[in-house]
């Protein structure tokens, strides 16, 4: 050690005074100034050709400044500055210690302060005591050490291990100690080795009773965790012992399992390079790490997802046809539909497929008209819910590092099919909902968008997977629920639902020979006579279906069988009248016009996602009542078509023969009811316009006629949807005249022959129109005919 000043020396240099802390000689200390007298003195000594000052901590911290001796310890340090940098806040300064000093007395205090201070000598007495506190202290350091865990600084460790002048090392090691600054001081202050030695054994056992008690309160605290690891070391002997036999770790042998399976499944490069990575990654883990099992499982759905595997298409349109024929009766339309994507497919197999949309009520045979698709094609068909979906996750999976996590829908139904290019059904796409954990639609949206599924990326698979080759049929009941942006994306196609007659045909064809079978029945065995089969479809089930019906088919077989297994031997023909035994009383009247409508209503047709439905639109004049009153589970959009029928009716009411007076004087009620089913849709407006008509002018409606038609203000019919549903029920409630939208007049291909046969139509564009046809009786008084000159 070199000191450029020599003990006994005098000397005036600036003062650095330090609130909470001690600088020893020899130890390096990062120190920052703010007070401007602070930075004075470090600005003079700066300056200085030695750049020294000497550093005095105070005796009170509090004291802002120190203004004379009896403010600082009369012990202090002769400092160099190693370093200094300007900071926002002051300066920032690296010392180091060189010789302890003593205060003789301030000389100045401002700018700052300035001293004349004396070099102490440095100790240099030895002994057998010194030598033993001395190797007490690198010992009880050492402990204090590996019970605090931390790493020991690098110079610390050099020091203990060179031995090098003790006092130097009790400075250090004083310094490293936080200790509060009268301990710290006294450390300073003492006069020789043998006293710093002996002050600085006294603080490492304080400071080593301290670092014990926080250890054996932190072993408590791990107890759970050592159960832990009792467990991997009882599983590391398990394996020591069974690598001695020759024998392999069950984990071992489930690496080497999936290591080969790697090594066997035609992966994309970048899959395999991920898969492989993580393969090694379980490797090196003990299988009691909760990330074994993670990476566990995500490899075995990396290797069983279809990554490469594909299914041949058929196809031979022929074929295909024979195939949709057998399955299902029917559904023309659809079916050419359908044909004409295979024919597209087989000129341009890289064409994107498109997305189907079934849509119609329960029952009516839209899943199984996409299984009949994918047999068609030759292709695997899956199915995947998404009813109720709420979560975005639960289409594309959860992070990996999620406890629990699970690969999304889409990516498990894929993992099912075991192909890539599956027909994928998502029913249910009109009950997918949205909330705060995301937009499912959305997501949807991606996932059907042939742009952007190249590279459907699920959060849990991490990986991009090609959803393209996949053939997406979406079912629903009803689309007004679908976002339009999804709705935009699929070809809809519709499926309305069956007249008795289709379902004769469809229970003759496929029905009773599936039941049948199920039931283990010979077709010899049973006949249902045509009379029967009507009265089930039309007493037993209510629906637009066929669902019910066959359901109420195998009842029916099942009774029959048990028949069989009783011994009866002789076939067995079902009657209608043999229905009450075999399946219960009648369930249901056919849906009947109603007898005789009173002056006030009339007969609407509505849709509903179970098919249509007749509805009667009642309106009663209320006395001395007020205004408009609507009843019956009526949604906005009827109440305001109500609204409007009132007004049309109001302000045509001389054209009508109404008297005007008629309104002021009562108020109105319109109720529809029906099954407190709710209703909604301005499809009903003509019926409304009738129903007040019929009511103010005192004259009925006929019974035979029902009508649908939105209206407007000036007494325009507007076309209106679900035409298809609505005549099914007409016809089935024995309905036999129907006015229609004018513009609606071309939904009339869809109806099965023998319906429109039935059916006389009338085609209005006018509400006029509408009420001659409704209202046999109605002396409408024609309105002058505008003339040009007016
Ligand atoms: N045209 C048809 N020809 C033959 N069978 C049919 C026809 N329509 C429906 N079916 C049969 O009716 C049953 C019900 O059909 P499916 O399950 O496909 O109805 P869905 O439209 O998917 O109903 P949901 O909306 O409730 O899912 C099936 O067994 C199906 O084979
Ligand atoms: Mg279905």
């Amino acid at each position: 050690m070199t000191s450029p000043m020599t003990p006994g020396t005098i000397q005036t240099l600036p003062v650095l005074p330090l609130r909470n802390t001690v600088i020893f000689p020899s130890v390096f200390a990062p120190l920052s100034a703010g007070r401007p007298t602070s930075i004075a003195a470090i600005e003079a000594a700066a300056a200085r050709e030695d750049k020294s000052l000497v550093i005095f901590a105070q005796r009170d911290p509090q004291k802002d400044q120190p203004a004379s001796s009896d403010d600082l310890y009369a012990v202090g340090t002769l400092a160099v500055i190693r370093k200094m940098a300007r900071s926002p806040n002051g300066i920032e300064i690296l010392v180091q210690g060189i010789e302890r000093v003593s205060l003789l007395r301030l000389e100045q205090t401002e700018p700052y302060l300035l001293a004349r201070v004396q070099v102490l000598p440095w100790p240099e007495d030895s002994g057998p005591e010194v030598e033993a506190l001395y190797r007490s202290i690198l010992d009880t350091t050492r402990r204090i050490l590996e019970l605090a865990g931390t790493e020991a600084p690098e110079n610390l460790r050099e020091l203990i291990t060179q031995q090098g002048d003790p006092l130097r090392v009790a400075y250090f090691i004083g310094s490293m100690l936080s200790l509060d600054v009268p301990k710290e001081q006294a450390l300073l202050e003492a006069p020789s080795r043998l006293e710093a030695l002996r002050l600085l054994y006294q603080y490492l056992q304080h400071e080593l009773q301290v670092q014990e008690l926080r250890h054996k309160i932190q072993k408590q605290a791990e107890s759970e965790l050592t159960k832990q690891q009792r467990e991997y070391m009882l599983r590391q002997q398990l394996r020591a012992i069974q690598e001695e036999l020759g024998e392999k770790s069950p984990e071992k042998a489930e690496i080497d399992e999936l290591r080969q399976r790697l090594a066997e499944t035609d992966l994309p490069d970048d899959v395999r390079k991920e898969a492989e990575r993580e393969l090694n990654r379980l490797e090196r883990l003990p299988p009691i790490a909760p990330d074994y099992q993670v990476i566990r499982t995500w490899l075995e759905l990396v290797l069983e997802l279809p990554w490469r595997k594909e299914t041949p298409d058929q196809l031979d349109i022929a074929r295909a046809r024979q195939v949709l024929d057998e399955d299902h009766y029917g559904l023309e339309e659809i079916k050419e539909r359908i044909l004409e994507h295979l024919a597209v497919l087989k000129l341009n197999p890289e064409a994107k497929a498109p997305i189907l949309c079934f849509v119609g009520p329960p029952g009516v045979g839209k899943t199984s008209l996409g299984q009949s698709i994918a047999r068609a094609l030759g292709r695997k068909f899956e199915r995947q819910s998404l009813g109720g979906l709420h979560d975005e996750a639960e289409l594309r999976g959860h992070r990996r590092t999620y406890i629990g996590a699970m690969p999304g829908r889409i990516i498990q139904a894929i993992r099912r099919a075991g192909v890539k290019n599956p027909v994928l059904m998502l029913d249910e796409v009109d009950k997918i909902g949205r909330d705060f954990r995301g937009d499912p639609a959305a997501a949807l949206l991606e996932i059907l968008d042939p742009a952007q599924n190249t590279n459907f990326r699920d959060n849990y698979l991490d990986l991009p997977f090609d959803l393209s080759k996949v053939f997406f049929i979406t079912t629903a009941n009803n689309l007004m629920t679908i976002p339009e942006p999804l709705l935009d994306r699929m070809e809809v196609l519709r499926l309305a639902g069956y007249t008795p007659e289709e379902k004769m045909e469809i229970a003759r064809r496929y029905l009773i020979p599936r039941q049948l079978k199920e039931s283990g029945l010979q077709p010899e065995q049973l006949t249902i006579l045509p009379t029967a089969l009507d009265a089930i479809i039309r007493r037993y089930t209510r629906e637009a279906g066929v669902r019910e019906l066959e359901r109420a088919l195998g009842r029916l077989c099942r009774k029959v069988a048990v028949r069989f297994a009783e011994g009866k031997t002789e076939p067995v023909t079902v009657r209608p009248e043999d229905l009450p035994d075999l399946l219960g009383p009648e369930r249901f009247f056919p849906e009947q016009a109603r007898e005789a409508l009173p002056p006030g209503v009339a007969t609407g047709l509505a849709w509903t996602e179970t098919g249509g439905e007749v509805l009667y639109v009642e309106a009663a004049l209320l006395p001395q009542g007020q205004g408009l009153r609507l009843t019956g589970q009526l949604g906005r959009v009827m109440r305001e078509s109500a609204e409007a029928a009132l007004s049309y009716v109001w302000s045509h009411a001389e054209l009508l023969g109404i008297s005007p007076k008629e309104f002021r004087r009562n108020g109105v009620h319109i109720h529809v009811p029906a099954g407190a089913v709710p209703k909604d849709g301005p499809s009903a407006g003509v019926t409304m316009v009738t129903a007040l008509t019929s009511l103010f002018t005192n004259l009925p409606t006929r019974k035979d006629t029902a009508m649908t038609g939105e209206i407007t203000l000036t007494g325009l019919v507007l076309p209106v949807g679900g035409i298809k549903e609505k005549l099914l029920a007409a016809h089935r409630a024995g309905i036999r005249r129907v006015i229609l939208p004018r513009e609606n007049q071309k939904d009339l291909r869809e109806i099965p022959e023998h319906v429109r046969k039935e059916i006389e139509f009338f085609f209005a564009s006018q509400l006029l129109e509408v009420l001659r046809a409704a209202i046999p009786n109605l002396a409408l008084r024609e309105p002058e005919p505008a003339t040009a000159a007016s």
